[in-house]
């Protein structure tokens, strides 16, 4: 087998390709990468955050030798932004009266002999003379610190600097009163001094040194659904994010309820994270929400689009304007006068249908007429294919949008199937920004196929612009979601196989994609079961909605055989059995209606149980759309997705035609978008080449997803080479993972790779059964 890199032969240049995506999820921000230590810190936690919630959520009573009563109050605030704050109405004094807070996780993580900024705002209303005092306790009650502070009758920021004299990652902030009478706190913040570049405000220093070691080229922020999903007024506290609530003094930025059900805090905002980037040399990629919540169905006016168009106009202005503009200005003032650099701008977070096409125009348009060079990112939705889909294609063309963003979370066997995906997309297009990705799972099965896509955005770089897997960030006792790209808990952190896979490929980037061929390669091996068709049960059901089925027919295609079946009305979790297909072509008519619930209809196909099947499924999540899903092992792939709302007591006429492997659907004579479902394939190795234009070196990047090692010769054309440095990730088992206990189980190892003496130009490597390398070459 071999491999023929064409060194001379750049094909097109890479960018920034690979960057990373951000979003407060999972506790990513608040309890994750933004370095603040106490919980609910402006007592703002309530239930619309979540159910559970409210002001004093994370804080507890102390009452060891005295009493205190806890009051919320919004009377005189430090801001009126932040309109609670505690008050502590000391009943029977005491030394150990007051309150402490709990932290994320199982506490405050202290680390002896490292230095905390402690910082809250308060007021008393007597005994001026006696100290509040605030120490760093043990979850038992241990007291490890203590200093006084000394707080007068009107709102005033008291700091300290507290060095820890042990370690404990479950403590406690604790503030206890001396005297008698009122105290009133706010704001009530600590953080490790020790922070990421030492930034006040800023980040925990290991996990924002984890996303620095990949070497991203660019940073997605703020999300993700929490984007767009929020009220219209930009002052609710439910609003959808608007970045000018985001900046300025930590106390006037407002608590936000956040979609994935807690409180953001709002502390990592727009300024933070243009710091941040520029921290770890990623360029901004940020994301607007196009004035259209998809999920609550709400719409701004045409008409009044205006203060979103200067929500888009100003962030713009806050990065790249010079002093003598507003937010030129503004940014200087907070502490940097020179521009962020800012090139990419999203409107939208996978933001489709009408709603939302008509506003993207109106907001490119304004946007393009202010600023031409930014570069826009028009939306594509949630799924690889479909109606909405081809919509945000059909918007982003006419529209000139520079990028389309796409999102898929898929099955492996999906992203090994779907390998040429990019193939064919035009040069002359929008460039694709991958902007959310993943496959189910994080061992290293599930970061081997992903490396086997990646390969195939490498070698349609004439197509793929941008590229960040999703989610990246995830607190272990806060999971929204899974699988994640890096996990942590209060003090440890760890990155997956997935994560490593990231980091061989933005590391080893290039700066651009070289031709090269093989040769003697044998063909691929087709892993489905029939690459010709799709066998299995039909079953009708409804989905945890009471149904009816009637005129029910299977048309066997190819011998023309029909089989008839008798109405029913399923219950709840029933399902009707109908056929096992054997049979490539077949056509399944059928009326049904939904008698109770909201979620329609679930059909399944080609099922051969669970786990392993397709799946028509009309109404869904939020009842809006008609999708079909493949699910392997488990794990489902959309394979086609149109915006459909089953109608509760109405008969529709259905049909599902299934030939070979192209699926098309029609619900009362509409055909939604065919489409097929991809048998899996493995080639023999996938493999790229790119050249790195200010390192002068050369990647060659193989990955082999078959279970046997290949020996591969590579051979360069017009240039020399000499030995190899191999990035390896070789040797687990499929299932392993990395985990808190084992955080390193998988990590690349660096092999040398000799060059015989007698050649110049040919190298000869042994690729490990499923393995990733990277072999570098330094001219
Ligand atoms: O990445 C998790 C979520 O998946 C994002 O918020 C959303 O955009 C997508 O559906």
């Amino acid at each position: 087998m071999k491999i023929t890199i064409h060194a001379q032969n750049k094909i097109e240049p890479l960018n920034d390709l690979y960057g990373i995506f951000f979003e407060d999820l999972n506790h990513a921000a608040d309890g994750g990468l933004y370095g603040e230590l106490v919980q609910n810190r402006s007592f703002e936690f309530a239930p619309i955050d979540h159910p559970t919630y409210h002001p004093l959520m994370a804080w507890e009573k102390i009452e060891i030798d005295g009493e205190v009563r806890l009051v919320i109050e919004t009377g005189n605030p430090v801001s009126h932004k932040n309109p609670h704050y505690l008050g502590m109405d000391v009943v029977y004094p005491g030394k150990n009266v007051g309150i402490l807070n709990c932290g994320y996780n199982s506490g405050i993580p202290f680390k002896q002999d490292a230095q905390y900024l402690f910082s809250c705002y308060a007021k008393r209303e007597q005994c001026f003379d006696d100290p509040i005092h605030v120490s760093f306790r043990g979850k038992e009650g241990e007291i490890y610190t203590n200093e006084p502070i000394y707080v007068t009758s009107k709102w005033e920021k008291y700091e300290l600097e507290i060095t820890s004299p042990i370690t404990d990652y479950d403590g406690r902030l604790a503030l206890t009163i001396e005297g008698r009478g009122k105290v009133y706190l706010d704001l009530v913040s600590l953080f490790p001094k020790d922070t990421f570049k030492g930034r006040r405000n800023g980040m925990r220093r290991d996990i924002a040194e984890k996303l620095a070691a990949l070497k991203p080229k660019f940073m997605r922020f703020p999300g993700g659904c929490l984007v767009h999903d929020g009220a219209l007024d930009p002052d609710a506290r439910d609003s959808m994010y608007r970045w000018k609530n985001t900046i300025g003094p930590l106390e006037d930025r407002p608590a936000r309820r956040s979609n994935w059900g807690y409180n953001q805090t709002l502390g990592l905002g727009y300024y933070e994270y243009f710091l941040f980037c520029e921290d770890i040399n990623a360029k901004p990629l940020p994301v607007l929400p196009g004035g259209w919540d998809p999920h609550h169905k709400r719409a701004v006016e045409l008409d009044q689009l205006q203060p979103w168009i200067d929500d888009a106009l100003d962030l713009i202005e806050f990065a790249n304007g010079d002093l003598s503009t507003t937010w030129g200005k503004i940014r200087a003032d907070l502490g940097h006068r020179e521009p962020f650099g800012l090139e990419y701008l999203g409107i939208g977070n996978e933001e489709v249908g009408a709603e939302f096409f008509e506003r993207y125009r109106v907001l490119h348009e304004a946007i393009k007429k202010a600023y031409p060079n930014i570069q826009l990112i028009n939306s594509s939705g949630p799924f690889p294919e479909g109606e909405e889909y081809d919509r945000g294609w059909a918007s982003a063309r006419e529209n000139n949008s520079e990028f389309v963003d796409e999102h898929y979370y898929c099955s492996p066997e999906w992203f090994l199937a779907n390998h040429h995906r990019y193939d064919h997309f035009n040069a002359d297009d929008p460039k694709v920004f991958l902007g959310e990705y993943a496959s189910w799972g994080n061992t290293f099965y599930n970061a081997l196929t992903e490396a086997s896509y990646m390969i195939g955005l490498e070698k349609n770089a004439h197509a793929v612009k941008l590229a960040c897997y999703a989610p990246m960030l995830c607190n272990v006792d806060y999971v929204n979601w899974s699988p994640n790209l890096v996990w942590f808990n209060n003090h440890e952190v760890y990155g997956t196989a997935n994560y490593y896979v990231q980091q061989l490929f933005m590391q080893y980037q290039g700066t651009h994609i070289l031709e090269c061929r093989d040769t003697d390669f044998p063909d691929a091996v087709v892993k489905s079961k029939d690459p010709t068709g799709l066998f299995g049960d039909i079953i009708l059901k409804g989905n945890e909605s009471k149904v009816q089925y009637k005129d029910i027919q299977f048309i066997n295609e190819d011998t023309q055989k029909i089989s008839r079946y008798d109405a029913v009305t399923l219950e709840i979790g029933e399902e009707l059995p109908l056929e096992i297909v054997d049979c490539v072509n077949y056509t399944l008519r059928f009326k049904a209606k939904e008698i109770e619930g909201y979620k329609g209809f679930h059909i399944f196909f080609a099922k051969e149980d669970v786990s392993n099947c397709l799946l028509w499924e009309i109404g869904g999540w939020q009842n809006q759309d008609a999708i079909v899903v493949e699910k392997v092992s488990g794990r489902g792939s959309c394979l086609t997705q149109s915006l459909f709302s089953v109608q509760r007591d109405q008969w529709y006429e259905m049909e599902l035609q299934v030939k070979g492997r192209t699926i098309v659907t029609k619900i009362d004579n509409r055909e939604f978008p065919s489409t097929e479902c991809k048998p899996v394939v493995i080639e023999p190795l996938y493999y790229s080449a790119s050249y790195d234009n200010i390192k002068n070196e050369i990647y060659v990047k193989i990955v082999n997803v078959m279970d046997k090692v290949q020996d591969v010769t590579l051979e360069f054309i017009n240039t020399l080479i000499d030995d190899a440095e191999c990035l390896l990730l070789a040797g687990y088992d499929l299932e392993d993972t990395n985990s808190l206990e084992n955080p390193e189980n998988i990590v690349p190892s660096i092999q040398k790779v000799l060059k015989p003496e007698h050649e110049q130009n040919k190298i000869q490597v042994t690729v490990e059964k499923h393995s990733i390398n990277v072999y570098k070459f330094t001219l």
